[in-house]
């Protein structure tokens, strides 16, 4: 990889799991910041899982393909870590499949401290609660207190009314419905409606 001021990859990103140290490890998934290795194992995933993702997620910044969307995730990563603003991490089987992208996004400290939850997992592994299972662990991680996690406050997520996967998903892990954000993101063109979900620490704490 050769960004055009002709540094390697490896120079301009630094090493990545010294910059995004979050990890989590569960039973059925490793979860942890892409790395330069996992290019194939991520072009073969965003490939096979395009037209399942179109209908409801944004397209990917300037119209990334390929190599460049990959690199496009890596530098969010790694820049993400830098200024703490979000934690973006991949889930991967116990033989490296790459499950999906499970984040953390525009996270606020002060009075706020609040972030955007985000996932997606791979069309070749959905229906197995894989989604469910790495939801679950970035609100661990939002939630617990430093080093080990980011004491987050509250996490919010926005989901399409359609998205019936995804609100279940949501609704099983703890998020509750707070109302409805009109015209909110533009997917596959259009600027979409929006469910608001929430939860915050307490609530979970509460839920045991
Ligand atoms: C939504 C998505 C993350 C689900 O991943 P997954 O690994 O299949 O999720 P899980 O298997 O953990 O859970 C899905 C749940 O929804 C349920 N479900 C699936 N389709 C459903 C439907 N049409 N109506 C209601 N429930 C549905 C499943 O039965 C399962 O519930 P259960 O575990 O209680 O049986 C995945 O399909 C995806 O990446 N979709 C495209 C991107 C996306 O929508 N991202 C979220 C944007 S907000």
């Amino acid at each position: 990889m050769k960004p055009r001021d002709g540094r390697s990859g490896d120079e301009a990103l630094g090493d990545v799991t010294e910059i995004a140290p979050f990890r989590r490890s569960t039973p059925r998934m490793l979860l942890r910041p892409l790395e330069e290795a996992d290019w194939l194992e991520f072009a073969r995933v965003a490939e096979l899982s395009r037209l399942e993702w179109a209908p409801w997620t944004p397209a990917p910044e300037s119209d990334q393909t390929g190599h460049a969307a990959f690199l496009g995730e890596l530098l969010r990563t790694v820049q993400g870590a830098k200024s703490g603003t979000h934690v973006r991490l991949a889930g991967f089987t116990e033989r490296g499949a790459l499950v999906g992208t499970f984040a953390l996004n525009e996270i606020v400290r002060g009075a706020f401290q609040s972030a955007y939850a985000s996932w997606q997992v791979s069309s070749d592994l959905v229906g197995q609660g894989l989604g469910t299972v790495g939801v679950r662990a970035i609100l661990d991680l939002a939630f617990d207190d430093a080093p080990g996690g980011l004491g987050l406050h509250r996490v919010q997520a926005n989901i399409m009314p359609a998205n019936a996967a995804s609100i279940h998903i949501a609704e099983k892990v703890g998020f509750r419905r707070e109302g409805v954000a009109r015209r909110y993101l533009k997917i596959a063109g259009r600027w979409e409606d929006h469910l608001m979900f929430a939860v915050t620490k307490d609530d979970r704490d509460g839920a045991g």
